[in-house]
This record gives structure tokens, C-alpha cells and sequence, in this order.
């Protein structure tokens, strides 16, 4: 009988560890809509994080403070850290400038700390010092409303899905899998872009994960080791995004999410869309329009990658091991860098459509089909008009 149920746990075990599966069409459809919280004045989401925000000021702290109200507010069931360290940068007399990334960790109830394998969803928050008055919306103040859409929209569906297993007895059997949001600090340069001055936040976190350790016997040693994928988003919410494949060994993750990119643009779901309804409304030639993919190299072939990436808050992790799918359009958005990246200049259909391929992404990789409320109870969009 032990025999027995150690094969059957090996059998379960194995190839679930990296299960992936696909959401059906009537949930895609009815995956929830961000309404109107991503309005850059009123937006409960997006708009508070709209403000310069430079690691160790005011801006800073308020920003972190909306992340917390919001997780605490509205998913309690999440855990919630800060990760604290200090440094000194090139513009701070000597003085150190604190950093904070909050964490906010979903995993099945019941689970041991090291026993989860985890889907990090990342972006950073702070602003940069330069050009005065810098807002930083596609960089990345949309980045981390989008996440934190995702992080909603996927709750009471996790909840769900983990009663329906704990009702079945399958909770033992499978392996776990948990959500992570990691909303980093300090990853923009104060000065110049150097090894030292950037990616304050996500140097040390990385170093910190590497080095704690899970009790004896845990599945994962460390939590740096309990990140299954490590999904970066950055820059993102300008119109007609480009996003290459970056790492050969993602690269699968990445056909996914591009998967699940074209399933939503064929279902009519992408409001960025030539061909969205509201679109092809406006507009005399009535003709389908080709397709502007955001993730455009599904079909990308291995001998296709040189090495090349850029340097971003996945770094550190990377140089530990971590795998990553870097999620930054190239080339960059013009507004990059420039004071005119603000609420103002986002296409909001854009940032709503990355919102909504995460979610679904998130929702696939966490195998929520099934566990979704029926359509009629969401909040769902229909030629443009939100209804209850
Ligand atoms: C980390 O910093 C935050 C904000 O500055 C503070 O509230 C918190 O107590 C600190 N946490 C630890 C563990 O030092
Ligand atoms: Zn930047």
C-alpha cells in the first residue's frame, strides 16, 4: 500500500512539474476587466502610483502604502513582506538611501514554507531621479497596476481550486504551486547606469533569497529556488509594443503567453486590436486588418539566440539560476527615459491588454480553468460598456 501510493505520488508528481493548462474560450471571455481602475486621475489602481516616486522620499513611501492598503484591503488572504536594505548611491553624500520591495505571496493553504514552487511576477516601482518631475507611467507605474489586476483577478480562483483539492483529497498529490508579486525598489540608476548604481532593490533580494535556507527535507532549499518562472514586466503600456523571446530556456513559457496572445486577439478580447468591434466600428473599410502582435517570436528557432539581453531587475536572479521571461519591448517605447513618459501618453487599450494577457498567463499557468465564476456574475465589457 505505501508502494503503491509513493508510485502513484511519483507518477502525479512528475509530470505535473510543469503543468501548464490552457484556459477554455468561455473563460478567456470572462476573465475580469480592470472597469475603470486604470484611469491615470481616478484609477484606483494606477493613478496613485502615477506621482514621482524616487526610492527613500515621500513619493516613494505613499506608493508602497497604496500596495499594502490594496493587498490588505482586498487580498487578505496574500502574505505580505517588505524586504528592507540600504545603500549609498552616487547622488547621496555619503548618506544611505533605504529600499523596500514588498512581496505578496499566494500559496495553497497548508503548504510548507519550502514546499512551494512559484510563479514571481515582477516589476519595480520606484521612478527615476532625472528629468525633474519624471512619472515613470510605462516604467513601470502600469507594470505594477497591471499585476496587481492579476493578483485580483486570479484570488477567488485559487481559492476555489485549492478547496475543490483539499474536498478531493488531491492536495497531497500534486505538486504545490503558489503566485508571487514582487514589486521591486530602486531598480533606476540615480546617476549614470552602472553595476553599483541600479537594480538597489532586486541585488539584494536576490543575494538575501540565495542565502536563506528552508528547513531540512523542503522541497525547494531556498526561496530563491522556490521561483519556478520569474516574469518581468517593464516599459510596457505605449502603443504597438514589439516583445522578443529572450531566453532559450523560456522560450516555451513564452509560446504560451503567446499563445494565449492570440487566442485573446481572435476572440475579440484585445481592445488594442485593428479588428477589436469598437475598432472596426469607427472606420469605413471594414477589411480584417493585420494582427499586431505584442509577443511576435512564438516561432523563434533555437539557433535564433546570441546571448544578448537586457539589464533589468532579472539580472540578479538570473546569475543565480532563476529562469526568467523578460517581458520589455525592443526596441523601447520613445517615451523612455523622457519626461513626457507620463499618465498622459499610456494607450490605455494597450496598458488594459497586457493587464488581461497576464491575468490569463497567470490563470493557465495556475490551472484555474473551471474555478472561474460564471460569466454573468463578473463585471464583463461588451462594445464598450461596462455592465454589472
Ligand atoms: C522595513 O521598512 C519599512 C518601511 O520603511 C518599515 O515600516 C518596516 O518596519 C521595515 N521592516 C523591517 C523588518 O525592518
Ligand atoms: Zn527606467
Amino acid at each position: 500500500m505505501e508502494l503503491f501510493i509513493m508510485l502513484l505520488r511519483l507518477l502525479c508528481l512528475l509530470p505535473l512539474a510543469m503543468a501548464y493548462r490552457t484556459l477554455s474560450d468561455a473563460t478567456l471571455k470572462g476573465l475580469p476587466t480592470p472597469g475603470n481602475d486604470f484611469d491615470i486621475t481616478t484609477g484606483a489602481l494606477l493613478a496613485p502610483v502615477l506621482r514621482p516616486r524616487v526610492s527613500g522620499t515621500e513619493g516613494s513611501r505613499a506608493v508602497l502604502q497604496h500596495f499594502i492598503d490594496f493587498f490588505k484591503m482586498e487580498l487578505p488572504e496574500w502574505r505580505l513582506e517588505l524586504h528592507n536594505s540600504s545603500s549609498t548611491t552616487p547622488t547621496s553624500n555619503g548618506k544611505p538611501v533605504p529600499f523596500v520591495n514588498l512581496i505578496a505571496t499566494r500559496d495553497p493553504p497548508n503548504s510548507g514554507v519550502g514546499d512551494v514552487g512559484r510563479l514571481a511576477l515582477v516589476a519595480h516601482y520606484d521612478s527615476k531621479l532625472e528629468p525633474v518631475g519624471f512619472i515613470g507611467a510605462i516604467d513601470s507605474a502600469a507594470p505594477c497596476a497591471m499585476l496587481m489586476h492579476a493578483a485580483r483577478s486570479v484570488d477567488k480562483a485559487l481559492t476555489k481550486k485549492w478547496a475543490a483539492m483539499a474536498a478531493d483529497g488531491t492536495d497531497d498529490l500534486e505538486d504545490k504551486k503558489g503566485v508571487q508579486i514582487l514589486l521591486l525598489d530602486g531598480e533606476e540608476a540615480f546617476k549614470v547606469w552602472t553595476a553599483t548604481d541600479s537594480l538597489y532593490g532586486s541585488r539584494a533580494l536576490a543575494e538575501e533569497w540565495e542565502a536563506t535556507f528552508h528547513p531540512a527535507a523542503s522541497t525547494y532549499k531556498t526561496p530563491l529556488d522556490s521561483i519556478d518562472l520569474f516574469v518581468l514586466l517593464d516599459l510596457l503600456g505605449s502603443k504597438g509594443p514589439t516583445v522578443p523571446s529572450y531566453f532559450k530556456t523560456t522560450h516555451w513559457a513564452y509560446k504560451h503567453m503567446a499563445d494565449v496572445e492570440r487566442r485573446l486577439r481572435n476572440l475579440g478580447l484585445f481592445k488594442s486590436s485593428p479588428n477589436h468591434a469598437l475598432k472596426v466600428a469607427k472606420r469605413k473599410n471594414k477589411n480584417k486588418r493585420a494582427e499586431p502582435y505584442f509577443l511576435t517570436e512564438a516561432n523563434k528557432g533555437d539557433s535564433a539566440y546570441y546571448g544578448g539581453y537586457i539589464e533589468d531587475d532579472h539580472v540578479p536572479f538570473l546569475a543565480r539560476g532563476v529562469e526568467v521571461l523578460h517581458v520589455i519591448p525592443s526596441p523601447f517605447p520613445h517615451v523612455w527615459h523622457d519626461i513626457t513618459d507620463d499618465g498622459k501618453h499610456l494607450d490605455m487599450d494597450t496598458v488594459e491588454d497586457w493587464a488581461r494577457l497576464v491575468t490569463a498567463f497567470t490563470a493557465e499557468w495556475m490551472e484555474l480553468e473551471g474555478f472561474f465564476d460564471a460569466r454573468t456574475k463578473q463585471k464583463v465589457e461588451s462594445a464598450g460598456k461596462s455592465e454589472l
